[in-house]
């Protein structure tokens, strides 16, 4: 069975008190609420990671990500972060390739999987995300641009390699907009994932992917969503900087 996941990516948001208490209240309400299996995620900005990834050790349904790496290994890269030093704090996952990376610090495909190879070779988890412009979904090229997403940054992994990351989808129209894709819209496209994924790797790694929806997702309307055969979650902006409205997202699972 492939894992529920809910992650949460607070962006440049939250400054480092604030980030750890609402961090706390998210621990403290997911031991006393959560009855399911499915993991909590919380994407922060570096300078929580190692304190969070402290306080996430009292809870193991919890974990911590970082929302980006360099894709070298170390070196003289003024002001970037890599991925081993990502792991040396307690994070276990890291986002790669999210839109606002690569609409405003221009990351093409090729960068992105050489991010998602060197994420692996440290022991983390990508979350790796695609997704398309409202222009390309009114242009209706967006399986296209999916598939190249999928192509350029991740369908070179080995199976191996493949059958441990996260897929998020995330339409660009639907990020910070209030329109969410509707759980059909979003479906169709979850489904066509898992589809070219079987083609790739073979159905049962497709099966196991966990394959995440991202855009406007909030606690009213995630049940449904998460209810669809290929939706296995979510992955939550503004929702996710407020702790009841980010757990009551993961219980939307129950
Ligand atoms: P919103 O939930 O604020 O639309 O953001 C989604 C997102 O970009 C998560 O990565």
């Amino acid at each position: 069975m492939r894992k529920k996941i809910v992650a949460g990516n607070w962006k440049m948001n939250m400054d480092y008190p604030s980030g750890l208490s609402v961090f706390s209240e998210i621990i403290n309400m997911v031991k006393d609420e959560v009855t399911g299996s499915q993991q909590a995620i919380v994407c922060s900005p570096y300078i929580h990671l190692s304190s969070l990834a402290q306080l996430a050790k009292s809870n193991s349904q919890v974990s911590v990500g970082a929302q980006n790496c360099h894709q070298a290994e170390s070196g003289a890269y003024t002001g970037e972060i890599s991925a081993s030093q990502i792991k040396s704090v307690g994070a276990e996952y890291v986002i790669i390739g999210h839109s606002e990376r690569r609409q405003y610090f221009g990351e093409s495909d090729a960068l992105l999987s050489e991010k998602t190879v060197i994420t692996l070779k440290n022991g983390l988890t990508p979350i790796f995300c695609i997704g398309e412009t409202l222009e390309q979904r009114e242009g209706n090229t967006y399986f296209d641009v999916i598939k190249e997403q999928l192509t350029g940054g991740v369908f070179n992994l080995s199976a191996d390699d493949f059958a441990k990351i996260v897929l998020a989808y995330e339409p660009v129209w639907a990020i910070g907009t209030g329109l969410t894709a509707s759980p059909e819209q979003a479906q169709e496209i979850h489904a066509f994932i898992r589809k070219e994924i079987a083609v790739k790797y073979g159905q049962e790694t497709a099966d196991e992917t966990s394959i995440l929806y991202g855009g406007s997702c909030n606690p009213k309307n995630a049940a449904e969503l998460f209810s669809q055969t290929d939706i296995d979650g979510g992955l939550i902006g503004g929702a996710s900087l407020k702790s009841r409205d980010f757990v009551d997202i993961i219980k939307a699972f129950n």
